[in-house]
């Protein structure tokens, strides 16, 4: 089938050539020209696992134009641009989303559709559902479930197919599941509900994950606070069914270009809706998550006393590994942070040193590990790329001037740094002395020096 994807970002590009994969010929329409001018030599604009291969496998398949009225040919239209928060208000910006609506109307007709990806506030659907009933197509929302790094496979292999529907729209389902009769065979279920339902499993969806996330940085509050630790509690009810130990990662908490701005949009749609009540909690859930940022920075004045003019080494800049997003990256944060409080911050990440430059060119990035672990007084392990949690803590300590490490992911193999000389600071950790308790620390530091005499 002949489709088009308006919006060529980290969704967008990927759905483009996921659809291509899938055996449709696709066309992707974006504004940027850079970005389109990339993905049309078959090259990723972004880091993403997996997409080089499929640009370059499908180049037949795939059209990539800044030309709007390309989509005239096709019969199925993507939406999937950005939906970022608005500069005034926590609320979704939606100007992206009706623009492209706008620019798709004239090349609609009868028996076309237009398919929504994109996350919007709910009621957004409705109105745009109108406008495209003006040229006798039809609109369904259909929300976007991936996760970047790994964005391809869970567009190929999706782990439920949601299509929200104007009521009786059986035509338009047909057409969908003629779009994904792949994945529909493999057994993806597939979950047919109202406009409004649909655009709400989305926000909810991520509300949920947040949450999750959130909830877990609160029990390292209490543990930090009490001399628990937070990942064999999250070991220990991850057990329960009920609860699951996915997304029980304590450390340095979410960031990206989705769950911040979406839970922060969500309560205002909430709040326009007259139920702000309802999703009160997403402000606290939002609260505990900044909080991980400056308490990382908390951990290492304890440490190292007033951070002017220290050498902190940042290891990672993307929002999570395997991929250069720096959107609301807590490890970017982390960063300025440390250098709001006067520190020399040497920072590094496999790929997202352009990206993190692009945003805020003042820290100093460097290439590689050693790079950044010279001459360093203390190591924050901020973005747990798979190369940082395998270090060899004996070579890692060859270079700094001080083996003291603030693992934020908690994923560091703590007895193996410490016997190489380590000090380990991780997040609602045994290992973490309160920072109410200095003594703590004094003698912990105490009894890593004594185990390497050579500790600087
Ligand atoms: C998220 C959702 O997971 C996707 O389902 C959704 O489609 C997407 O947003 C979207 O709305 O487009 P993504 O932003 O790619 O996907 O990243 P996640 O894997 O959800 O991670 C978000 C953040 O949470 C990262 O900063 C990660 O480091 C952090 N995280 C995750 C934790 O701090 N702890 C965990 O246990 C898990």
């Amino acid at each position: 089938m002949r489709i088009s994807v308006i919006g060529c970002g980290y969704l967008g590009a990927v759905h483009a050539a996921g659809m291509a994969e899938l055996g449709h010929d696709v066309i992707g329409v974006d504004v940027d020209a850079e970005k389109i001018a990339a993905l049309a030599r078959a090259e990723a604009p972004f880091h993403e696992p997996g997409l080089p291969e499929l640009l370059r496998a499908h180049r037949s398949r795939l059209l990539f134009t800044t030309d709007a009225s390309a989509v005239r040919d096709a019969r199925v239209h993507f939406i999937a641009v950005g939906t970022p928060q608005r500069s005034d208000s926590p609320a979704a910006d939606t100007r992206f989303v009706d623009a492209a609506v706008e620019a798709l109307l004239p090349h609609l007709a009868p028996g076309h559709l237009v398919v929504g990806k994109s996350t919007v506030p709910v009621g957004t659907a409705e109105r745009l559902a109108a406008r495209v009933r003006t040229t006798g197509a039809r609109l369904v929302w259909n929300p976007e479930f991936l996760r970047e790094g790994r964005a391809v496979d869970d567009t190929l292999h999706p782990d439920r197919l949601v299509y929200g529907i104007e009521a009786g729209d059986n035509e338009s389902v047909a057409l969908l599941d003629a779009v994904y009769e792949h994945p529909l065979t493999a057994g993806t279920p597939r979950l047919v509900t109202d406009l409004a339902t649909a655009q709400l499993v989305k926000s909810a969806a991520n509300a949920f994950l947040a949450t999750k996330i959130s909830f877990i940085n609160a029990m390292a509050e209490v543990a930090e606070a009490s001399g628990a630790d937070v990942s064999q509690l999250a070991d220990a009810i991850g057990l329960d069914a009920r609860i699951g130990r996915a997304f029980l990662g304590a450390g340095l908490g979410f960031g990206g270009g989705c769950l911040p701005k979406d839970i922060r949009a969500f309560r205002a749609r909430a709040d326009e809706l007259g139920v702000g009540d309802a999703l009160a909690f997403l402000g606290e859930v939002d609260a505990i998550n900044l909080r991980r940022r400056t308490r990382v920075v908390d951990v290492l004045e304890r440490e190292l006393g007033p951070l002017i003019g220290r050498r902190i080494a940042v290891l990672g800049l993307a929002f999570k590994p395997d991929s250069d997003d720096v959107r609301d990256s807590p490890a970017l944060a982390v960063v300025q942070l440390l250098r709001e409080r006067g520190a020399v911050v040497v920072a590094t990440d496999p790929v997202a040193i352009e990206t993190a430059r692009r945003r805020d060119p003042l820290p100093i990035y460097v290439d590689t590990v050693e790079q950044a672990l010279a001459g360093a007084e203390a190591v924050v392990l901020a973005t747990e790329w798979a190369e940082y949690r395998q270090l060899d803590p004996a070579a890692a300590g060859s270079g700094v001037a001080n083996r003291l490490v603030v693992d934020a992911r908690n994923v560091l193999d703590v007895d193996a740094w410490r016997a190489a000389g380590w000090i380990v600071r991780g997040l609602g950790r045994a290992h973490a002395p309160s920072v109410e308790d200095p003594r703590a620390v004094e003698s912990e530091a105490k009894r890593a020096a004594e185990r390497q005499p050579d500790h600087v």
